[in-house]
C-alpha cells in the first residue's frame, strides 16, 4: 500500500498494554496506528491529523469513551469519523451507542476476538480511503470542467473574431465587385439578372456571417456592457423564435460588470432562452437581471410546459451540456442556481454574488 492511500487510525486506551496489543493485531492493515492513553492526548492527536477511525476503550478515567465521543461528534469536521468503542457491554451501554445516530459507530466487547477487529477497522478505514479518493477526483473534476467552460468561451470568441475578421472582409470584398459588375451598362439583360442574384447572395451570406459571428460572441458585450447585448440577443430571438420575449433590467441604468460576471450572465440568458425556444412551446417568455449590492439575479421565466422533476432537481441524468453548464458557471462565483417548474412554465434563476460594482470603461 502506497503512504498516499495509507489512513491514520487512532487508537485509544488508559492502558499501554491493550494499545500494544491492539498495535500487533492491526498492524496488517498497513495504515498509520496511533496511540493515545488518555482522551485528552487523543483529541489532540485529533485535531492535528486526518483520522479514519477512532478505537476506543470506553472505561477510562478523566474523560470516559462516550464523553470523548460526544466531543468529537460536536465538531463540524469529526462528524463522519468512524468511532468503535471496545467495552464489556452492558444493556446500558448500548442504549447510549443509540444515541449516536449521526456517523459511523459500532462496538467490540472484550475478550476482543482479533479478526473481529481487524475486519471492523479496516471497513471504515476503506470508507475514508474511497472518501477521500472520491473527493479528490469531485475535486479535479470541477477544475476540468471550470477549464472546460473557460476554454469554450475563449474558443467561441476567437472563431466569432476569425469570421467576422477574415471571410466578412472577403465576402466584403465580393460584395463590392459584384456591385462594381451590377453598375456596368454594357451587360446583357441576362448577365444583368445574374450579377443582381450574386450581389444579393452576397449580401445574405455577409448577414449569415455576422449573426454567426455575433452569436457566438456578441462584440457589444466587451464593448457596451451587458445590457446593450441582452437587449440585441433577445431582439433577434424574438424575430427568429416568434416567442414575445421581454427584458427588464433593474435599475435601468445598468452598470457595468466584472467581465467575467457579464458573460457568464449573458451565457445564462442565452441557454435559458435557447431552451425555451427549442423545449418549452412558450408563447412568452420574460428575462429579469436585478442588480443588488452584493448580488446578481438573473430570472428567465416561460409560459410553455413546464419541466420534469429530474431537470428542476438537476439531477445529472436530466440535463444536457445547457442546464450542467449554467450550474457549473453559477457554482465557479459561490452562487446558486434554481430552476422551478411552474403552473404553467418554467423559472430559471441564477444568483451570483458580485463585489460592488465597479466603474469599467463603456458605462
Ligand atoms: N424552458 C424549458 N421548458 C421545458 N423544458 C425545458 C426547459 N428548459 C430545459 N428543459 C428540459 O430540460 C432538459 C435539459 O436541458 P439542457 O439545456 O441541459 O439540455 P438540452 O437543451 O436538451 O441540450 P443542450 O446540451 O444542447 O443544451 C431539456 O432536454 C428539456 O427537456
Ligand atoms: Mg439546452
Amino acid at each position: 500500500m502506497s503512504n498516499t492511500h495509507k489512513v491514520n487510525i487512532l487508537m485509544v486506551d488508559d492502558q499501554p498494554s491493550k494499545l500494544m496489543s491492539y498495535e500487533a493485531i492491526l498492524s496488517d492493515l498497513g495504515d498509520n496506528l496511533i496511540k493515545a492513553t488518555s482522551g485528552r492526548e487523543a483529541l489532540e492527536h485529533l485535531l492535528k491529523s486526518d483520522i479514519a477511525v477512532v478505537l476506543m476503550d470506553v472505561s477510562m478515567p478523566e474523560l470516559d469513551g462516550f464523553e470523548l465521543a460526544e466531543m468529537i461528534r460536536q465538531h463540524p469536521r469529526y462528524q463522519n469519523t468512524a468511532i468503535i468503542f471496545i467495552s464489556a457491554i452492558h444493556m446500558s451501554d448500548i442504549d447510549r451507542l443509540r444515541g449516536y445516530a449521526q456517523g459511523a459507530v459500532d462496538y467490540i466487547s472484550v475478550p476482543v476476538v482479533p479478526e473481529l477487529l481487524r475486519a471492523k477497522v479496516s471497513v471504515f478505514a476503506e470508507l475514508h480511503r474511497r472518501t477521500r479518493q472520491l473527493g479528490a477526483l469531485n475535486d479535479e473534476l470541477r477544475v476540468l470542467s471550470q477549464k472546460l467552460i473557460n476554454m469554450q468561451d475563449e474558443e467561441r470568441r476567437r472563431i466569432a473574431r476569425e469570421l467576422h475578421d477574415s471571410l466578412g472582409q472577403e465576402l466584403s470584398a465580393v460584395k463590392m465587385m459584384s456591385d462594381s459588375i451590377c453598375a456596368d451598362t454594357g451587360l446583357t439583360p441576362s448577365s444583368k439578372k445574374s450579377a443582381l442574384e450574386m450581389s444579393s447572395l452576397v449580401d445574405h451570406a455577409i448577414q449569415q456571417v455576422r449573426s454567426i459571428s455575433y452569436l457566438l460572441h456578441p462584440p457589444l458585450l466587451d464593448e457596451i456592457g451587458l445590457p446593450s447585448a441582452l437587449e440585441w440577443y433577445v431582439e433577434g430571438l424574438t424575430k427568429r423564435s416568434g416567442i414575445d420575449i421581454s427584458i427588464c433590467l433593474d435599475p435601468p441604468e445598468f452598470p457595468r460588470l466584472a467581465p467575467e460576471v457579464e458573460v457568464t450572465v449573458f451565457r445564462i440568458v442565452q441557454e435559458a432562452l435557447t431552451n425555451v425556444f427549442r423545449h418549452s412551446e412558450a408563447h412568452r417568455a420574460e428575462v429579469t437581471v436585478t442588480l443588488r449590492d452584493s448580488e446578481v439575479r438573473t430570472r428567465i421565466c416561460d409560459d410553455g410546459k413546464g419541466i420534469e422533476p429530474l431537470v428542476s432537481e438537476l439531477q445529472p441524468q436530466g440535463l444536457g451540456v445547457g442546464i450542467a453548464g449554467m450550474k457549473q458557471r453559477v457554482k465557479e462565483f459561490g452562487g446558486t442556481l434554481k430552476l422551478v417548474r411552474n403552473d404553467p412554465g418554467t423559472t430559471v434563476e441564477a444568483s451570483i454574488p458580485v463585489a460592488p460594482v465597479v466603474a469599467r470603461a463603456g458605462t
